[in-house]
């Protein structure tokens, strides 16, 4: 069966002492809590990766990058490889998120590389899609997820989509204040499980994660946890305080 989670992005948000501070917070906030109905993850800038793994090993917390490069090595100034990544003992990282493909014009097929070369890695992915507000004006937010996932992650053989969480992120949701209802993203994570279900099996469907992504917070988490096909969430502004994000991580 498949796993809660719930996973902070970070963004581009705290100096190095301020993360590790803020991961440690969470990793005792964990430990106090118990048994907990979900896996817990920090999605961290590059710089924070190694020292935070090192502050969370062999603790509850896992800890994911925010992005990878779309190359494996080289001449490519400025960029991170998966392989760089997973050698600071990450296990996930975060790609396809809007504001990557929004600011940083990451393109369907370079995110079909990227996937590759992170689960070449033995990272875990967790794979952002989402429509815009126009989209959905439009109608087309279906279509739009569906060749996101598609162009994407169903190239993959069912058993690389298995390292594969899926984060369903309505763009107009973000750091808004608006959350998609919990119908809503009840709506489309059905709508992502039957694409799933189509492409690789019931089986693999049902063992998929999908978490949702949109000011999630503690006071509608419960809600939007108690939907049958949302699987947890993708946090950014409430990620940020210890408190908040264990007010998330305990709604189930
Ligand atoms: P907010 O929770 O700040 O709306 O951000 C969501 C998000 O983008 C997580 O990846």
């Amino acid at each position: 069966m498949r796993k809660n989670i719930v996973a902070g992005n970070w963004k581009m948000n705290t100096t190095v002492p301020e993360g590790i501070k803020l991961a440690q917070e969470v990793s005792q906030a964990v430990k106090a809590a118990g048994e907990l109905k979900c896996d817990v993850i920090v999605g961290v800038p590059f710089p924070h990766l190694v020292p935070v793994c090192q502050a969370l090993s062999g603790g509850p917390v896992a800890v994911a990058a925010e992005n990878c490069a779309d190359h494996d090595k080289g001449a490519y100034t400025g960029e991170v490889s998966a392989a760089m990544v997973a050698s600071t003992g990450a296990q996930y990282v975060i790609l396809g998120h809007s504001e990557r493909r929004g600011y940083y014009n990451e393109s369907i097929e370079m995110l079909k590389t990227k996937v590759d070369l992170a689960l070449a890695s033995g990272l875990r992915v967790i794979f952002c899609c989402g429509e815009s507000l126009e989209e959905r004006k439009a109608g087309t937010h279906f279509e739009v997820i569906k060749n996101e996932l598609v162009g994407s992650l169903f190239h993959l053989s069912a058993e690389a989509f298995g390292q594969v969480v899926i984060a369903y992120e309505p763009i107009w949701a973000i750091g808004t204040g608006e959350t998609a209802t919990a119908d809503q993203a009840e709506e489309i994570h059905a709508f992502i499980r039957q694409l799933v279900a189509e492409k690789y099996g019931a089986v693999v469907a049902n063992d998929t994660t999908i978490l949702y992504g949109g000011s999630c917070k503690p006071s509608n988490a419960p809600e939007l946890f108690a939907k049958p096909d949302i699987d947890g969430g993708l946090i950014g502004g409430a990620s940020l305080k210890a408190a908040d994000f264990m007010g998330i991580v305990t709604a189930f």
